[in-house]
């Protein structure tokens, strides 16, 4: 079966370009607000998703080991230099609709500006689902079609499509906005209780930018976000949702090996081959290049 397309950062500068010097400073803070307030502050493993260049990575640090997870190895490059090569990252090159984890693994799993490249959403939150462990919590980040400025558009006629309707829009090619409701549906369909709801980034306004400090706009932004347990009218909306089911002491596997399975069979037991993984299920041979376990595509 064939996954949705996926939005490809090979060779992006999106760091650089997007974070570093695109005047984000605003954004970059306001989210670190809201993930303290919504992080654990310990846990064994942690699952990032989609974890670009590592730029909240370093956030996550209450967690003793952490898998950094992104399909673009040049992403993934550079979260190794950030970050460095330790027992406590693991780099992962992998689809998220299609995850090379043992089911129940991970106490915990953030996936920040990822959702809206995906064209199917549900699919890709349930990958996620089945990683999980009961009890542990996911922090997802995803953009808000209801957001403030599409619903004056589309109530002045400028903009033809619904910000009120629940299904997804895709504003640029595999880039798409959801409703808050529909989010909530999908979560719980997949056995997720809701636990917190912050709205984030309600200044994101270049006047407003300008002209007041990034800190003081975050900190003002910081205020607001626990709003978005009654209302979320803004471009950005993140919500903790822990797994139904009480909490297990699982036994952290110490061997990195044991935290994979086979993507195309879905079988454990991959053996280390120096270069590459072998799966002895299917004989799939999965690369291993400058500390990144590539599972995109089977070897050759
Ligand atoms: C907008 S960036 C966000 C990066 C990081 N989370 C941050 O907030 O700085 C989106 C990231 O998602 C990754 N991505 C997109 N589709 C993916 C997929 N299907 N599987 C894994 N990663 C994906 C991209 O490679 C990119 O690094």
């Amino acid at each position: 079966m064939t996954n949705p397309p996926v939005c490809n950062y090979e060779g992006s500068d999106y760091q650089q370009s997007f974070w570093d010097q695109g005047g984000r400073e605003y954004e970059d803070r306001a989210e670190a607000i809201a993930l303290k307030r919504l992080l654990p502050k310990s846990g064994r493993l942690m699952l990032e998703l989609g974890a670009g260049a590592g730029r909240n990575t370093p956030r996550y640090a209450g967690f003793d080991r952490i898998v950094v997870l992104d399909y673009s190895t040049t992403q993934l490059a550079q979260a190794q230099q950030r970050l460095g090569r330790s027992d406590k990252y693991i780099y992962v090159a992998a689809d998220v609709y299609r995850l090379p984890f043992r089911d129940k693994l991970f106490d915990a799993a953030t996936m920040i500006r990822v959702l809206h490249h995906m064209a199917d959403a549900p699919k890709a939150l349930e990958q996620i689902r089945n990683t999980l462990q009961p009890g542990s919590i996911f922090i997802l980040e995803f953009a808000n079609k209801l957001n403030l400025k599409a619903v004056l558009r589309y109530l002045l006629g400028k903009q033809t499509w619904s910000p009120f309707t629940l299904e997804p829009v895709e504003f640029v090619k595999l880039n798409f906005d959801f409703h808050p409701q529909a989010i909530r549906n999908w979560l719980s369909g997949l056995g997720f209780s809701v636990e917190s709801t912050l709205t984030v980034s309600h200044f994101r306004l270049g006047l407003l930018k300008r002209i007041v400090p990034a800190k003081l706009l975050a900190a003002l932004d910081g205020l607001f976000q626990p709003t978005g347990a009654l209302w979320q009218y803004t471009p950005s909306v993140f919500v903790r949702a822990k797994v139904n089911g009480s909490a297990e002491t699982i036994e952290l596997p110490t061997d990195v090996l044991s935290l994979f399975k086979c993507p195309d069979c879905e079988k454990g037991d991959l053996q280390n081959k120096q270069d590459h993984l072998l799966c002895p299920s299917c004989n799939a041979r999965w690369a291993v290049n400058d500390g990144i376990y590539d599972f995109r595509e089977r070897m050759k």
